[in-house]
C-alpha cells in the first residue's frame, strides 16, 4: 500500500510545521508527518521550513540567529488565514514527544542545503536514540553530504536523498550511498522509474503531491508513498485503490 505523508502536516488547511498541522494528519489519517529542521543559536533542533523566519511568522531575522526561547515567543500561525490562536514553532523534541504517543512514521528533512548546521546531524540523531525512534524515522535532505554523515553515525537510520532534478537510475546511486529510498520531485518520479526502483529494492516517496491526477497514477502504481499537503484527499483517492 501506499503511505500516505503530509508534507509539513496537513498544511493545505493549517499553518506549515506547526503541532496544529501534525496533529490534524493524523486525524485526516495519514501515515506520517514530513517536516523540515533548522537550528537556532543555542543548537536546539526546530521545526520550521526556511532559514528566515519571516515567511511563516510574525518575526523577522534568521533562525540561527534567535535562542529558542526567542524563537519561542513568535507566532506560526500569524499568516494563517483558518487558525486566530498563537501557534509557536515547534522543537523537534516537541513533535517527538507527540510521536512517542502514536504509531505515525516521521520523514526529518535536515535543511542543511543553505546553512550548513555544523552538528546538526549529531543532535538530532541523539534525539532519535533518545525517543527509540529509529525505526519510525526517514532523514532526507538536498545536502546528500549531510544524510551520508547521518548514516555514519547511525546505520540503522533510513535515509532518503531528495532530488530536484532527472537522475538517470536514481536506485543505483540510493544504493551507493546506502539508503533504501530515495525523494524526487514527483515530475521526475515516472511510472518506468518508480518500477524500476522499487524491483531493486528502493522506496520512492515523490513529493509534493497534491494534484489529483497524480495522486492517482502514483497509488495505481502502487509507490511506495507520497508526500502531500492535502493527506485527507489523498486518503480518499487511496481508497479506490485498496479493498476494503
Ligand atoms: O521532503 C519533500 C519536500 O518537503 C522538499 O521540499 O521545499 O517542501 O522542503 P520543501
Ligand atoms: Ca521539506
Amino acid at each position: 500500500m501506499t503511505l500516505i505523508f503530509a508534507h509539513r502536516g496537513s498544511s493545505d488547511a493549517f499553518p506549515e510545521n506547526t503541532m496544529k498541522a501534525f496533529i490534524e494528519a493524523e486525524k485526516e489519517q495519514a501515515d506520517g508527518i514530513e517536516l523540515d529542521v533548522q537550528l537556532t543559536r543555542d543548537l536546539e533542533p526546530v521545526v520550521i521550513h526556511d532559514e528566515r523566519v519571516d515567511r511563516t511568522t510574525n518575526g523577522t531575522g534568521y533562525v540561527k540567529d534567535f535562542t529558542y526561547k526567542e524563537l519561542r515567543k513568535l507566532d506560526a500561525a500569524y499568516r494563517n488565514k483558518t487558525i486566530v490562536t498563537k501557534e509557536p514553532i515547534p522543537s523537534l523534541r516537541e513533535v517527538f514527544e507527540w510521536l512517542s504517543g502514536n504509531h505515525l512514521l516521521c520523514n526529518v528533512e535536515l535543511k542543511t542545503g543553505k546553512i550548513p548546521y555544523k552538528g546538526i546531524e549529531e543532535i538530532v540523531v541523539s534525539l532519535i536514540r533518545e525517543y527509540q525512534l529509529e525505526d519510525r524515522i526517514i532523514v532526507s535532505s538536498f545536502n546528500h553530504y549531510s544524510i551520508i554523515h547521518l548514516y555514519r553515525l547511525a546505520p540503522n537510520i533510513e535515509i532518503a536523498p531528495l532530488f530536484m532534478e532527472g537522475l538517470y537510475m536514481p536506485w543505483i546511486y540510493a544504493k551507493s550511498i546506502r539508503a533504501k529510498g530515495f525523494h524526487p520531485h514527483y515530475r521526475f518520479a515516472t511510472n518506468e522509474i518508480i518500477k524500476a526502483s522499487m524491483e531493486n529494492g528502493i522506496a520512492v516517496r515523490p513529493y509534493t503531491v497534491n494534484n489529483e491526477k497524480e495522486l492517482h497514477r502514483l497509488f495505481q502504481i502502487g509507490c511506495s508513498a507520497v508526500i502531500t499537503d492535502e493527506p485527507a484527499k489523498a486518503f480518499r483517492i487511496r481508497k479506490q485503490f485498496t479493498p476494503s
